[in-house]
């Protein structure tokens, strides 16, 4: 039975592609959880496996991909035993994601309030959408105004806002982060980033935080894993993860992040 305080458990996932010669174990065995309201990252370099392992939470990796062994449990039910439609539900309600690019998840031709009053009424029958549109943008601090723009009216940091706002309108539990602020420049990365973990705190969200550069996330997740080649090779709490690396590679990752100020970290870390 899944700990009750984790609302994901991850036991020996492996997902495969192709087969004899040509086998890509792209996750092997790996195993991770997220603790209710926690933030945590998944770290590593270009190609080890970390959006594989994210859209595997819901089986959304693609058509080609195994699911060669292992275990996702999210709020105690094994997501790898889910039927289509209690995944597509989940996925809705329970579990959102926010991509790199807020434009290929926007529709050009309809304004973005009309796509997050969309969302809500696939989501949540029954409550007044435009109140609720404008809710959802005070809550990415963005003025009520913009739910009339098109997204190519709209800056990168405004954009991955609104994306935000739409992940947010099924009230999902637990929100998988894929890259999200890749494509900006570093302060609007850092102020994406913010609202993130803001939005933990203030609605009680856990956060996977995934990142090939440990840098933007390291003074805001809770607890950090390495991945190389398809496997955690590392793990522990971020502040240990960033100061006292252990493993050869997280040694290498993390000699390329910046230095922070040890008063940077929140003080009850
Ligand atoms: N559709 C696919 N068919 C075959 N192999 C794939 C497919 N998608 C991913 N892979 C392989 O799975 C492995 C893990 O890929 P994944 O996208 O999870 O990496 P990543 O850690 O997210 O990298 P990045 O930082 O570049 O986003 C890679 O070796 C990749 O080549
Ligand atoms: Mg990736």
């Amino acid at each position: 039975m899944a700990n009750i305080e984790n609302i994901l458990e991850v036991q020996n996932l492996s997902v495969h592609f192709g087969h004899g010669d040509g086998l890509v174990k792209a996750v092997d065995g790996v195993s991770f959880t997220v603790g209710r309201g926690e933030t945590v990252a998944l770290v590593g370099e270009s190609g080890s496996g970390k959006s594989i392992s994210a859209l595997a939470l819901t089986k959304l990796a693609p058509r080609a991909a195994t699911y060669a062994g292992g275990q996702v449990v999210f709020n105690n039910e094994n997501m790898l035993e889910l039927s289509d439609p209690e995944l597509r539900n989940i996925r809705g309600s329970q579990i959102s994601y926010i991509f790199q690019e807020p434009m290929v998840s926007f529709n050009p031709v309809f304004t973005v309030g009309w796509q997050v009053e969309e969302a809500l009424k696939l989501h949540r029958k029954g409550i007044d959408r435009k109140a609720e549109v404008n809710r959802l943008l005070d809550l990415v601090h963005l003025p009520n105004r913009l739910a009339r723009a098109y997204p190519h009216e709209m800056s990168g940091g405004q954009l991955q806002r609104c994306m935000i706002a739409m992940a947010l309108a099924c009230s999902p539990e637990l929100l998988v982060a894929d890259e999200p602020t890749t494509a900006l420049d570093v302060t609007v990365q850092r102020e994406i980033l913010n609202l993130l973990s803001e939005l933990s705190e203030k609605v009680g969200l856990s956060v996977l935080m995934i990142t090939h550069n440990f840098g933007i996330v390291s003074d805001l997740a809770d607890r950090v894993y390495v991945m190389q080649k398809g496997r955690i090779v590392e793990e522990g709490g971020t502040k240990q993860i960033l100061y006292d690396p252990q493993h050869d590679y997280t040694k290498k990752l993390m000699a390329a992040v910046p230095r922070l100020h040890p008063t940077e970290f929140k003080q009850n870390d």
